[in-house]
């Protein structure tokens, strides 16, 4: 893919600067920081496919400077030329993963940026499309920020939390969701413990989350996934929480492979379950998680770790990259507007965006 490096200061996971698009290479961490410039859509479409800009806030944003991209590319055209580039752009970065919402939510924004004004000049269609995609980033940023100190309600102190995935400033591209509720619970000195999953098959928990307790100085244990039961059952999880990647109507949300289970692991342990996520991961269209479509992902990504191969290849793989855990099992959806509780066909009324 095209991309190179450009700078190695760590910063915002995706920026916009001087009209060039920067994201942080996740996939590159934690052996390094690495910025790619992404120049076109389908740069963006192949950097969100392959995981170099992940987490559902993350890919919005990316997604929404991306469109712009491709009415960039069309500079020089008249109004209906630069539509139709954005409108391409639109296409080829929303097929480019299926299950956040926050993709779908943010490419929407940009298709209405380019509906309003049909008498406009290239140049005003243009910088409505910046100023969009700008306030989708601002957006992001302030919904975080406001989630981050409405989640602190739930994080007692010396409290030890499990989280899964990564949900901190890489995938939300400032604060973060579930993270960022542990990173602020750390900084105002609550004195935490944060279980870390690993997460497989791409280990977004060993990789990207450790990394981030890491530089913040927050305590933490990495684990992995199938040792979640045995570090609740000997009484060191006090909550769960983690990030999603969208909400149903009804409460039941998707995120990252392997949540369901550790849902219904902290029911059976009496421990709260929490998500962490803004209105733009709430659908409000979609009425039941059943209805949510879940992205399946390469096979290798299962039989191999780290480059390497960990079964005989061509090894029948299961490969989804997210499951649906039932409103059931959550105890609470930490939001900007505070922390929802079931039921949730109630709760949730009006957190769409
Ligand atoms: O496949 P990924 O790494 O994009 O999956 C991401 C998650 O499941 C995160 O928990 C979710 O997007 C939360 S984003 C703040």
């Amino acid at each position: 893919m095209s991309g190179r490096i450009v700078t190695r200061e760590p910063g915002d996971s995706v920026f916009f600067r001087d009209g060039r698009l920067f994201i942080i290479d996740q996939t590159a961490l934690p052996a390094a920081i690495t910025i790619l410039e992404l120049h076109t859509p389908e740069d963006v479409a192949g950097a969100i496919r392959r995981l170099a800009v992940r987490g559902a806030m993350a890919i919005g944003v990316a997604g929404a400077y991306g469109v712009l991209l491709g009415a960039l590319q069309a500079a020089g055209g008249d109004v209906e030329e630069i539509r139709r580039a954005a409108a391409g752009a639109v296409s080829i970065i929303s097929a480019s993963r299926p299950t956040a919402v926050n993709l779908f939510w943010a490419c929407e924004r940009m298709e209405n940026a380019l509906e309003e004004g049909a008498e406009d000049s290239p140049d005003i269609l243009t910088r409505r499309l910046g100023q969009r995609a700008d306030e989708i980033a601002l957006h992001t940023i302030e919904s975080n920020r406001k989630l981050v100190e409405a989640g602190q309600e739930v994080v007692g102190d010396g409290a030890g939390v499990l989280t899964h995935c990564n949900s901190g400033p890489l995938a939300a591209i400032r604060h973060g969701t579930a993270v960022g509720v542990l990173i602020e619970a750390h900084r105002r000195g609550k004195g935490i413990h944060v279980y870390v999953d690993e997460t497989r098959p791409l280990l977004q928990g060993a990789r990207l989350t450790a990394w981030e307790l890491d530089r913040e100085g927050v305590p933490y244990t990495l684990i992995t996934d199938s040792t979640a039961a045995q570090v609740m059952r000997r009484g060191s999880v006090d909550l769960v929480i983690t990030g999603a990647d969208r909400i149903a109507a009804n409460g039941d949300t998707a995120n990252k492979i392997g949540t369901y289970g550790l849902a219904v692991l902290a029911g059976e342990h009496g421990i709260p379950f929490y998500i962490a996520a803004p209105g733009s991961t709430v659908d409000l269209e979609c009425a039941h998680g059943s209805r949510i479509v879940i992205e399946e992902r390469d096979a290798d990504e299962v039989r191999t770790c780290a480059g390497r191969a960990t079964a005989p290849p061509g090894s029948p793989v299961y490969n989804p990259a997210f499951d649906v855990t039932p409103a059931k099992y959550i105890s609470g959806i930490i939001t900007e507007r505070g922390v929802l509780r079931r039921p949730y066909e109630e709760s949730l009324r009006g957190s769409g965006e």
